[in-house]
């Protein structure tokens, strides 16, 4: 794992962002845990453009899933497959292969949402780990994730899509250490858990780690066209039609330059 990132792999603390909660563990230990995170995600939310979106989009529900992020690593792979077929259609899933291998050698650009939980109704929960020894019957379990690859190109290939296999030796395939340019491959969240502003805190958290520590100069993705606008209220530009293939091809290709070092991006869907 590169040094810059081995820091914040563990668990981020959303700077700038509104509190969402506190770790597992305090929440499993505080008896008014649910008052207190709210309170305090309100305090964060008077500058922060993110908390229109959470406020309109039930930020109730999502407070009470005291939903926190962390890096993804290999031993998620189950639940990012589990995540990834619910939330896409067969043609656009990542597929197993493709998790173990971005998680295996670019883990730290990934993040997951999770929430502590006993609930056994969610899909990812099978597949969860216990938070801590204490209660093996609270999980860790992935409500949302994006993973990424570095690429050496300005925008998203079907090479950045693909990974080196046997059947696919190319090496010119997959994640590329040295590329300048994050190619975010998978926003997902959970049907049941949409539009409460998980996946806004999720591509947040996850542009303000690849600022703040310098890692790339631009994210690059590709999206069909209906969620242009959603990709643009956090600074991406269409950059018109992609010559990406990948499931089918109509896609977009939308890129955001990144700054490094700077604070959050204040750019949002607010704004
Ligand atoms: C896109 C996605 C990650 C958003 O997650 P989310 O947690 O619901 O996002 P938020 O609550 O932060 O924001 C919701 C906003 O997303 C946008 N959005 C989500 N899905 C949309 C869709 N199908 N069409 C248009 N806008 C959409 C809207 O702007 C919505 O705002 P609204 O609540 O005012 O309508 C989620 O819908 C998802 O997992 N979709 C399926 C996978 C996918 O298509 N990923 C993108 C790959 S390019």
């Amino acid at each position: 794992m590169p040094r810059d990132l081995h820091a914040v792999a563990k668990e981020d603390t959303l700077q700038g962002l509104p509190q969402l909660t506190k770790s597992p563990e305090a929440v499993e230990n505080s008896s008014a845990n649910m008052d207190e995170d709210r309170s305090s995600a309100m305090d964060a939310t008077d500058e922060d453009d993110a908390v229109e979106r959470f406020q309109t989009a039930s930020t109730s529900k999502r407070d009470e899933l005291h939903p926190y992020t962390q890096s993804l690593s290999p031993k998620d792979v189950d639940s990012c497959t589990r995540l990834e077929e619910e939330a896409f259609p067969p043609q656009e899933r990542c597929t197993r292969e493709k998790f173990q291998y971005r998680l295996k050698h670019c883990g730290e650009l990934s993040l997951g949402i999770f929430t502590s939980h006993s609930e056994n109704q969610i899909p990812t929960s099978e597949t969860a780990a216990p938070v801590y020894s204490g209660a093996p019957e609270r999980k860790a379990v992935l409500l949302g994730h994006i993973l990424a690859t570095k690429t050496t190109n300005p925008t998203v290939t079907d090479k950045d899509m693909a990974i080196p296999s046997p059947d696919n030796p190319d090496p010119s395939a997959g994640h590329k250490e040295e590329g300048r340019t994050i190619c975010i491959h998978s926003l997902a969240v959970l049907p049941e858990f949409r539009k409460r502003g998980l996946g806004t805190t999720l591509m947040k958290a996850f542009l303000q780690r690849t600022e703040s520590h310098d890692i790339a100069d631009r994210a690059a993705l590709i999206a069909h066209d209906h969620l242009i606008p959603y990709y643009e209220s956090f600074g991406f530009v269409n950059k018109g039609e992609s010559a990406c293939k990948f499931g089918g091809g109509g896609w977009y290709d939308m890129v955001k330059d990144l700054e490094p070092g700077d604070k959050p991006s204040r750019q949002g869907g607010a704004e």
